[in-house]
């Protein structure tokens, strides 16, 4: 199966009834397995954690460590673009050349890179004095 089928898939168990907005991650490892997360919106909003973080989480509670590539699924107009803390996240556990796949729920799809989504990013080498 496909990580945008993964993606497609769980993001049937996204529980957004704020939003009404449901989303889905799929990441491969660089073990080769499959992580999956979905959205899980709180009554308290700020509360709420996007899929990509849940996939993130599946990763690291797996045992894994590093993102070797992530897609990204929703029914939006265009494919749908990760928000600026989930670039961070992903950025956290993956090189910039990693592919990521935004796509939406009816086929349109638009492939891209982690340093293309956060240029600029702030990593450990600016602590390198600490
Ligand atoms: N959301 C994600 O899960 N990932 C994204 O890349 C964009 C936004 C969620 C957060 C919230 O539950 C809903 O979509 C609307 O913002």
């Amino acid at each position: 199966m496909s990580l945008i089928d993964h993606a497609r898939m769980v993001r049937e168990n996204a529980y957004a009834p704020y939003s009404k907005f449901k989303v889905g991650a799929a990441l491969r490892s660089t073990s080769g397995a499959v992580h999956v997360g979905c959205n899980v919106e709180n009554v308290a909003y700020p509360e709420g954690t996007c899929a990509e973080a849940g996939a993130i989480a599946a990763m690291i509670a797996a045992g894994d460590t590093a993102i070797a590539e992530i897609a990204v699924i929703a029914d939006s107009p265009k494919p749908v673009s990760p928000c600026g803390g989930c670039r961070q996240k992903i950025a956290e556990f993956a090189s910039g050349d990693v592919k990521v796949t935004l796509t939406t729920t009816d086929g349109i799809v638009q492939e891209t890179t982690v340093a293309a989504l956060l240029p600029g990013s702030f990593d450990a080498d600016y602590m390198s004095r600490v």
